[in-house]
């Protein structure tokens, strides 16, 4: 199988981590990778090593039929534009009626558990992105990707620094999965010779409320964590207040709680393993070489 293969979003964390992996784990020739990039200059060191780097913004639909020119198979890494509803959406649909117009065959999509009818907020893009590639002549691979181990620098250094972790999730839980297992396992489908429609739904081994991960996270650091529950309300006042961020951005972020108090991302699936043959980091590894980076 020769097919060209073209990553978007391609100078972001996962997209680098996809390309290295595509290079260094599933050694595919550098010759048949497009690096595909808002800021082409920060890829030189890919440029270098033989991978061809384009630059394409969704915001651009132009740019995008010259930098999709003679791909087969394109990973459609969302954005992280959530400034205003829906421009994530507009975005994507961008991108894949680009894909469509430039002759690929297949896209894999990285989406989130439970994109429909969800209570977070920035879940409609993702829904309406499923459905515009199930409305397009494309064949694709939808990976609802669970939350990240690596978004708990967002929150855990501050928490450390007081000892409190302010949580409107009750008890529910998240089968966080670390970011390079999300690489390797879009690496994978991209570089497999699947044609057909497929959701897959990657998460970790196992699913930890905010108690579980402040009681692992205490003793790997040897500092106090306790984990304070407050209304909804009282954690976008709170989040605004700590971060200067307008009332908006922070009911924004803080749905994540209620999307996590509903459960829909404490589900663990095999679909990693699955996918890639492997099984995906356990989060007592991944705490244990990232606990000095998780003090701020
Ligand atoms: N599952 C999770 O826990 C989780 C957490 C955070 C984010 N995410 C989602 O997963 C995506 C990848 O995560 P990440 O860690 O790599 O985030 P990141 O480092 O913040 O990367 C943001 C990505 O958005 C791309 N992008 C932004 N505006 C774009 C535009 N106009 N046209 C094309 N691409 C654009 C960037 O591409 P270039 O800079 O190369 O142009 C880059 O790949 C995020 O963008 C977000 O949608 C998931």
């Amino acid at each position: 199988m020769s097919h060209t293969l073209l990553v978007t979003g391609a100078a972001g964390h996962l997209g680098q981590r996809v390309i290295s992996h595509l290079l260094d784990t599933l050694h595919i020739p550098a010759g048949r990778i497009v690096a595909a990039t808002r800021a082409p200059e920060k890829l030189s060191a890919l440029a270098a090593r033989g991978v061809a780097v384009r630059r394409a913004d969704f915001d651009d639909p132009a740019s995008l039929d010259s930098a999709f020119a003679g791909a087969q198979r394109l990973l459609l890494v969302s954005t992280d534009a959530i400034d205003r509803p829906g421009r994530r959406l507009e975005q994507h649909q961008a991108a894949i009626a680009a894909a469509s117009r430039a002759g690929v065959g297949h896209v894999v999509y990285t989406s989130m558990p439970l994109p429909e009818d969800s209570p977070l907020l920035i879940a409609p893009d993702h829904a309406g992105t499923e459905k515009a590639l199930a409305a397009s002549p494309l064949s694709w691979t939808v990976l609802r990707n669970c939350w990240y181990m690596e978004n708990l620098f967002m929150s855990l250094p501050g928490a450390l620094a007081e000892g409190h972790w302010y949580s409107a999730a009750g008890d529910g839980k998240v089968a966080y999965i670390a970011r390079d297992d999300l690489a390797r396992a879009a690496a994978v489908a991209l570089a497999s010779a699947d044609v057909d429609r497929t959701t897959c739904t990657l998460t970790g081994s196992e699913a930890f409320s905010a108690e579980d991960v402040a009681r692992q996270v205490a003793a790997a650091v040897g500092k106090p964590l306790d984990v304070v529950h407050v209304s909804l309300q009282d954690l976008i006042r709170g989040m605004a207040a700590a971060t200067g961020w307008p009332e908006a951005v922070a009911t924004v972020f803080a749905s994540f709680d209620t999307n996590t108090r509903a459960g829909r991302v404490g589900m663990v699936t095999d679909d990693y393993r699955k996918l890639t043959g492997l099984a995906p980091m356990k989060f007592a590894d991944w705490l244990a070489t990232n606990k000095t980076a998780l003090l701020g």
